[in-house]
């Protein structure tokens, strides 16, 4: 029987990669893709916007999905700089990722905004990965789950669905660290967020729950065993198609 909640491993290129080392990592990820054959696990890469359509042609036919890193809530316009869902649809993504902390902290993102990212995702045909995770002070200060709270309610749009929405926990003191919370605490904050969900979605049950912050082939067996957890959000561990493949193993 298939699983209700496919896992979803995810890699976050960040802004890393040019085209020949890109296509090789890209290349790499399809290869070992395909020749694992596997149809009880999605596995997507998010390279930076100057790539997804190269690494979108570059992994064709091989099951690995392509996904932008973020999006401009609108269709286009003056908005120089920025790249629209539809834009990301067209160069090849199936997904966006929207409101990972990085953005959230370097362009003062806020949930609102996040939330417009999230819509427009949904009106260009993209699955968004909505991303959440307390700050380390958040967490000292046992405000971690209001946090989170906070952040779902303000982030995930009305008319959510577990087939239109993927969420991805990500404590921010654990990206690029090396350090993660204990399985336990991964398993508590996941369950949380399912009970949060369960008053916005109509199948909270069902959606998919992401852990994200420093997943490397070692920890992801325990990591993606957690309760709750349907797959991982990859930054530094994707960029190696070994590595990442590993991870996507483990799921
Ligand atoms: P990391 O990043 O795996 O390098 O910790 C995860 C992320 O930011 O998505």
């Amino acid at each position: 029987m298939a699983r209700m909640r496919r896992p979803l491993i995810a890699g976050n290129w960040k802004m890393n990669g040019l085209r020949a080392d890109a296509l090789a990592l890209a290349t790499g990820v399809a290869e070992g893709v395909k020749r694992a054959g596997w149809i009880d696990r999605e596995v997507l890469v998010c390279p930076p916007a100057t790539l997804v359509m190269a690494v979108s042609e570059a992994v064709k036919g091989s099951g690995v999905l392509v996904g932008g890193q973020n999006c401009h809530a609108s269709v286009s316009g003056a908005h120089t700089g920025d790249i629209s869902a539809e834009m990301l649809r067209d160069a090849g993504a199936s997904h966006v990722i929207v409101g990972h902390s990085e953005r959230r902290t370097d362009c003062g993102e806020t949930d609102a905004v996040v939330r417009g990212k999230a819509e427009a995702a949904w009106r260009a045909g993209l699955l968004p990965i909505v991303c959440i995770g307390e700050t380390l002070a958040e967490r000292e200060s046992g405000r971690t789950l209001t946090v989170l709270e906070t952040q779902l309610k303000g982030s995930v749009p009305v008319g959510a669905t577990a087939a239109k929405l993927v969420v991805a926990y990500e404590p921010v003191w654990a990206i690029g660290t090396g350090k993660t919370p204990s399985v336990a605490e991964v398993a508590a904050a996941h369950a949380h967020i399912r009970r949060v969900l369960t008053g916005l979605l109509p199948d909270a049950g069902v959606v998919r729950l992401l852990y994200g912050g420093s997943v490397k082939g070692s920890n992801a067996g325990e990591l993606l065993a957690a309760g709750d957890v349907d797959g991982a959000l990859v930054g530094g561990g994707s960029l190696k198609a070994e590595e990442f493949l590993a991870i996507a193993k483990a799921a």
